[in-house]
């Protein structure tokens, strides 16, 4: 059909004939010469039609954007002074000498450069959206990312093997989308959150080292970096501790970022605590990216006349943390309304702060409402911390710990964004050492941090039962410029551990026996120790791409409210499915619920 892509014609195939297919991207009459500029997936060449070749001409005066061509002809350079060095076929032509129209394009309902169609509108289109050069780059650069990726992890003796997608509930913290069954009437399968119970699996399978690309479904809040159904690249391994999972981990990406984007990034990479993470940056993904920190001044709050201080400092739950934003003495009062605003979203109920005009002069050389609450040692010992400097801007927060790292978390992002403090490149992660739980105050129960299957840091039922919040897990995540990119965990091995967990969270030997049973009796058989992460690729895309939202680096992504524009899914089924599935629904759907 054709001899060469239209981007690749270049200055080698001088006086050649060749044959070309494409749509014309774009048309245009030039006093009796028309030219038709034709794009495939590797670019746009210039296509020149001269009224001498009558035929041609005549077919190509038929032709409109969009049209799907076959094009024979000859390759010149383009006359002096009509070269475009922008375009990299830009110093040549093709002499169109043969025409066929293969099919015809009716006008589009957006032009493939107009800025700022929605997105809706792109998504219901999306094989039209899918023509622009910005989108097929980032799908050529996904494509590179899971072939090299494959080939590290082939070469590295991981087994690509597939699990099923009609399975039993796995649980990740999000809802299931089930799936009726049609043999099995009122019985319904899960879609999975992930194939972690496989994989564990797996090891027991004696498989020693598993990989898959794996789609996994969660029902939960959209988010840009989120979505309902998405891919992991989910790994696990026997008898590797977490050191050495994160070591050949590391690896992995280098040999990513090298291979695909020629960056080289750093060895090793840097590890933080969790513990660490959420007291210099209030979030366990901090971006190392911005080089602002929050500071614990709680001790020296206890005794000052302001409540709002005081109470929180006094309270094992609370948390007065400050936060220097250099410069910041520039904001006005109308930007630093618009923070305090911005810190509500997160709980914070205000958000003070202290304005530094001149440090040496003590007291007298700051501005700020909360000063006259705080002894002369007091504020001497926060600019200390803060390592405050003429004519910068020190913000507090002070609340239950949980808000106060939210809310200054998230603002420090945000400083550095609006304030331009973001630094250029690439700053990996690991972060360790999470609390094996968090407590649930709605239920009052415990919850796991990670997932249930995840070990605790010390190999002791007796120490777990009696202080569930002290135990720390063998859980790693590895965050990039502040995204989470991947978890894992060193895995429970052994049944008594595993049902411990369990009742710890709330299950009972009965519904674990109902839920998990098949995981208890495999750890019976010879589970050797094991474990393993996984990477959300469409995160990784999109960083490496640096796309806004992980939807711009999937084909055909959901919506905010997880449905598909283009095909109208989800869509009611038909009476008769219903009745062969034996569903009866409560409500009648109704067609105007989006
Ligand atoms: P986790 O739930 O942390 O771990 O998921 C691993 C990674 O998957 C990505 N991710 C998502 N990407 C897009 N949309 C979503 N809704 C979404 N949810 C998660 C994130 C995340 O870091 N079984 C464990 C892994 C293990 O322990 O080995 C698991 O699924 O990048
Ligand atoms: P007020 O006494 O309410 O006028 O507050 C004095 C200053 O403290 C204002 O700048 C408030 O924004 C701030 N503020 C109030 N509550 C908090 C809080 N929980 N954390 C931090 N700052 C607060």
């Amino acid at each position: 059909m054709r001899s060469h892509y239209c981007g690749h014609v270049n200055e080698t195939l001088l006086d050649q004939n060749i044959t070309l297919c494409g749509w014309a991207h774009r048309r245009r009459d030039h006093g009796g010469v028309i030219f038709v500029d034709l794009r495939d997936r590797e670019g746009l060449v210039q296509i020149v039609f001269d009224p001498e070749q009558v035929e041609a001409f005549m077919l190509a005066e038929r032709v409109r954007n969009e049209y799907v061509l076959r094009i024979k002809g000859c390759v010149r350079r383009r006359p002096p002074g009509t070269e475009n060095s922008g375009l990299p076929t830009g110093m040549i032509e093709v002499l169109g000498e043969n025409v066929e129209i293969l099919n015809a394009a009716q006008p589009l309902p957006f032009q493939l450069d107009e800025e700022g169609v929605n997105e809706e509108t792109r998504l219901r289109y999306r094989y039209i959206d899918l023509r622009r050069a910005e989108m097929l780059e980032r799908l050529r650069l996904r494509a590179r990312i899971t072939h090299t990726l494959r080939g590290f992890l082939d070469t590295h003796g991981f087994l690509d093997v597939e699990t099923p997608m009609l399975t039993k509930a796995t649980p990740e913290g999000a809802r299931d989308y089930l799936v009726p069954s049609r043999t099995h009437p009122g019985d319904f399968f899960a879609l999975p959150q992930s194939p972690q119970l496989f994989k564990q699996l797996l090891m027991m399978s004696g498989l020693d080292r598993y990989y898959q690309f794996a789609r996994c479904f969660r029902d939960e809040d959209l988010r840009a970096d989120r979505q309902p159904e998405f891919t992991q690249l989910d790994i696990e391994t026997s008898f590797m501790d977490e050191n050495a999972i994160m070591l050949l981990m590391e690896d992995m990406m280098r040999e990513l970022f090298a291979k695909t984007v020629e960056t080289p990034l750093p060895k090793p990479f840097p590890r933080m605590t969790y513990h660490e993470a959420m007291t210099r940056y209030g979030v366990d993904k901090p971006d190392l990216r911005i080089p602002l920190e929050l500071v614990d001044v709680g001790d020296l709050m206890r005794n000052v006349e302001f409540k709002v201080f005081s109470a929180p400092a006094n309270d094992p739950a609370g948390r007065v943390a400050a936060l220097c934003l250099p410069g910041g003495g520039a904001l006005t009062r109308k930007e630093i309304d618009d923070y305090t605003q911005f810190v509500a979203i997160y709980g914070a109920k205000g958000l003070a702060y202290i304005k530094v005009n001149e440090r040496a002069k003590g007291r007298e050389g700051l501005q700020s409402p909360i000063l006259k609450f705080m002894a002369d040692e007091v504020i001497a010992e926060i600019m200390q911390r803060t390592d405050a400097a003429d004519g910068d801007l020190i913000f507090f927060g002070a609340d239950k710990a949980k808000i106060v790292c939210d809310a200054l978390g998230a603002l420090r992002i945000k400083l550095g964004h609006d304030r331009g403090l973001v630094q250029h490149g690439w700053q990996p992660l690991w972060v360790v050492d999470f609390p094996m739980f968090e407590h649930d105050a709605a239920n009052g129960r415990w919850a796991a941090l990670h997932h249930p299957f995840t070990a605790p840091a010390v190999d002791d039922i007796a120490a777990l039962e009696r202080d569930p919040g002290a135990c720390l897990s063998r859980a790693y995540d590895l965050v990039l410029n502040g995204t989470e990119l991947g978890g894992g965990s060193i895995r429970i091995h052994r049944p008594e551990m595993q049902s411990a967990v369990f009742r710890l969270l709330g299950i009972n030997d009965e519904q674990a026996q109902e839920k998990f049973g098949f995981l208890l009796d495999a750890l019976k058989y010879g589970c050797p120790p094991h474990g393993g992460i996984a990477f959300g690729l469409d995160r990784l895309t999109m960083l490496m791409t640096g796309a806004g939202s992980i939807r711009e680096v999937m084909a055909f992504p959901k919506t905010q409210t997880a449905a598909c524009p283009l095909t109208g899914a989800p869509s009611p089924a038909s009476e008769m499915q219903l009745r062969e599935l034996s569903i009866r629904l409560r409500q009648q759907a109704n067609p105007a619920t989006p």
